[in-house]
């Protein structure tokens, strides 16, 4: 089957969602995502979104970002990220996107390593609202078809140009041809034992950036969240307790019960701290304990963690989580310029399988969704100022049905082995390998 559309964007997270929001409504737009539309990690997000206070902000927002990164972060990307922030903000409030706030003002929260408070926030479910705010303007919009179960599985590439992008969903194999494609399809925490991510999560746009010779960037860059929730799951999908909850006055202890980091360090120095001291225990975890605080601050402000804690047996109100370092985020991906373009023509990539080189070595605390916001904005503009002079062309092309199952197979494999190729560090047993 052939299908033609203007624009394909693959993924329905926040890179993917903005982006449809913010393309000319000329624009014939397809959008998929492998699994039920909501099964992405934007869904899952609970800390916030991070963002500059005002004006004067702006370079203390950048040095917090430059100094997490450890200085490997692309400054020009950055202050792009800084100075469209508040922008991007104000948007989302318009987009009814229904922020904690005290009064008029909005609630600004601490996480690791910003030196104010400046992370906006949903409770402990700020991804969540984010999703259902974008995706129900996205659903307004006559000008985009939304396709679930439907995976990107091979582009159609001729020379350096995309053309568009091989679909399956279930049976049915569809050449889909565009004049360009977005690729968001998110992290890679589905190739990992334990992650915070969704498992369906697989770097599969990777593949693609491999087969074709796509410049990728710091790929051996994985940033492991402190504060997983241990819970015995050796394999799958780690619940995360939000480094919020740290940002809030949490402290973690050891078996001892007693401190030993500053909580509120960058996440690389809180990870590394933990482990070495789960080295130096006879347990696999340590605690982080937040039942100081007024029950009903606790229960109002993290409903979620609240919930799925006492799932467990632990009230949080009067005990201590459990925690271990989990994997959660890719800084590294397909390389792009502040206006999401990759090296292959009318290719794209936005969110977190792309590298804006913003993150550098290690990820500031909730610049995640930020930078979903703001790039993904900046692609659509840069779609909307070049479609006119691309045409759509249909180069003739037959290929066999792909399965899905031996597709994503094979992606694990390679991505794996690229990882621990750049990086010796990431052993086997961090990896999926069943
Ligand atoms: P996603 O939202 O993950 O969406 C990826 C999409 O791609 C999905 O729709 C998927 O179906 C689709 N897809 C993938 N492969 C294919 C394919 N082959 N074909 C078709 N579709 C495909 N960041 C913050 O800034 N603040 C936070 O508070 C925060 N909290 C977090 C909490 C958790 C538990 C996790 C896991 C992450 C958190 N992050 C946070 C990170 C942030 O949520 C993600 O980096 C961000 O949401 C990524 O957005 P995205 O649009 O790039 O990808
Ligand atoms: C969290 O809530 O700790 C996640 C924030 C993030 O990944 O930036």
């Amino acid at each position: 089957m052939e299908l033609n559309v203007d624009i394909l964007i693959v993924g329905s997270g926040v890179a993917g969602l903005y982006c449809a929001l913010n393309l000319d409504k000329k624009l014939n737009v397809l959008l998929i995502s492998k699994g039920e539309l909501s099964e992405n990690n934007t869904y899952l997000a609970q800390g916030g979104i991070a963002t500059a206070r005002n004006v004067e902000d702006i370079p203390f927002y950048i040095e917090d970002t430059l100094k997490a990164g450890q200085y490997e972060n692309d400054r020009k990307a950055v202050e792009c990220l800084a100075e469209e922030s508040i922008d991007n903000i104000n948007k989302l409030v318009e987009l009814q996107v229904p922020f904690d706030s005290n009064g008029d003002e909005l609630s600004y929260t601490k996480e690791g390593a910003h030196c104010n408070n400046r992370i906006v926030h949903v409770k402990d479910k700020t991804g969540q609202y984010l999703w259902e705010s974008l995706m129900n303007h996205v659903k307004k919009l006559d000008n985009v078809k939304l396709m679930e179960y439907t995976c990107l599985v091979d582009l159609i590439v001729k020379g350096n140009t995309c053309y568009g992008g091989i679909l399956r969903k279930g049976d049915e194999q569809i050449n889909l041809y565009a004049k360009s494609v977005v690729l968001a399809t998110g992290g890679i925490g589905g190739i990992f034992r334990d992650s915070t991510n969704q498992r369906i999560l697989t770097g599969d746009s990777l593949a693609f950036a491999f087969k074709y010779h796509i410049e990728v960037m710091n790929l051996e860059y994985i940033q492991f969240h402190p504060t997983g929730l241990y819970d015995n799951n050796y394999y799958g999908k780690r619940f995360l307790i939000s480094e919020a909850v740290r940002g809030e006055g949490g402290k973690l202890l050891n078996q001892k019960g007693e401190r030993f980091v500053d909580e509120l360090l960058p996440r690389d120095v809180v990870t590394k701290a933990i482990r070495e001291e789960i080295s130096k225990s006879n347990i696999p975890y340590v605690f982080l304990d937040i039942s100081f605080l007024p029950r009903e601050f606790i229960i109002g402000r993290f409903p979620m963690i609240y919930e799925k804690c006492a799932q467990i047996g632990i009230d949080i109100t009067k005990d201590p989580m459990l925690v271990i370092p989990s994997q959660h985020y890719h800084m590294g991906g397909i390389k792009v310029d502040i206006d999401s373009k990759t090296s292959m023509k009318q290719l794209y990539a936005v969110g977190e399988t792309s590298c804006t080189g913003i993150h550098g070595k290690n990820r500031l605390a909730s610049n995640s969704l930020l930078e979903g916001l703001v790039f993904s904005k900046r692609c659509a503009q840069s779609i909307n100022q070049n479609y006119k002079d691309i045409e759509l062309v249909t180069i003739p092309i037959t290929v066999d049905k792909i399965d899905i199952r031996y597709f994503q197979h094979e992606n694990k494999q390679l991505l794996k082995k690229e990882i621990q190729r750049r990086s010796p560090d990431l052993h086997d047993e961090l990896f999926d390998n069943r």
